[in-house]
């Protein structure tokens, strides 16, 4: 119904395998792996060589989001390393059915993110070509940010979209800023895998998962 995603970014990097095996055995669905290059955005962060690490220490899907310029020149390594999933940003893709068109010959589920503010038009000729669809609730860079609520209303006119033209399996995924207090109208408003970094890591990351769970499926039920 609603898959949680722990983003790896708020984890404890000396630790790594310990927080991954603590999120898996909490119920975690999938594990959300943020890559950053210096240039797309500011922060620098995980390349395949942390992706080829982790892979073997956990079942759960790994869902590499790409926040790279010039994915495509990683896209295939990324792949090897073991990512499930890969997303790519819209902004750093001139070439958007190539892009798309690599994920799925690397074998990985194809996602397209999209930050806040970046209007949804380009979508509308993607999806098809898609596995999920990230919208992003802060600027990508860092975890801790505030969510932009420009998700809440950006959310349902996507999945009225996908669901008039056929495409009810294309997921939308959020991320950025999701809690306990806010992830039941996020889950409200279409949002089906759901990322959180500091919202997972800060406190007791088992009780935070179920929390999020439960807050997201009561949100869906209101
Ligand atoms: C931000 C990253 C997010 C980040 C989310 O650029 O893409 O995945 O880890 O962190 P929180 O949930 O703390 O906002
Ligand atoms: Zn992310």
């Amino acid at each position: 119904m609603v898959k949680i995603a722990p983003s790896l970014l708020s984890a404890d990097f000396a630790n790594l395998e310990r927080d991954i095996q603590r999120c898996e055995a909490a119920g975690a669905d999938l594990l959300h792996v943020d890559v950053m290059d210096g240039h797309f955005v500011p922060n620098i962060t995980i390349g395949p060589l942390i992706v080829k690490a982790i892979r073997p220490v956990t079942g759960l899907p790994l869902d590499v989001h790409l926040m790279i310029e010039a994915p495509d020149r990683y896209i295939p390594a990324f792949a090897e390393a073991g990512a499930d999933w890969i997303s790519v940003h819209a902004e750093a893709c001139p070439h958007l059915h190539r892009s798309l068109s690599l994920i799925h010959d690397c074998g990985a589920r194809a996602g397209l993110a999209l930050n806040p503010l970046t209007p949804l038009d380009v979508v509308y000729d993607a999806a098809e070509y898609c596995d999920f669809i990230l919208l992003m609730s802060v600027n990508p860079g860092f975890g801790g940010q505030r969510f932009i609520d420009s998700f809440l209303r950006r959310a349902p006119k996507l999945r009225r979209f996908l669901d008039d033209n056929n495409l009810q399996h294309v997921d939308i995924e959020v991320d950025g800023g999701v809690k306990i207090d806010n992830v039941g109208a996020i889950a409200a408003a279409g949002a089906r895998v759901l990322v959180s970094g500091s919202g997972v890591f800060r406190g007791k990351l088992e009780d935070n998962i179920s929390a999020l769970r439960q807050a997201a499926i009561a949100g869906l039920s209101e």
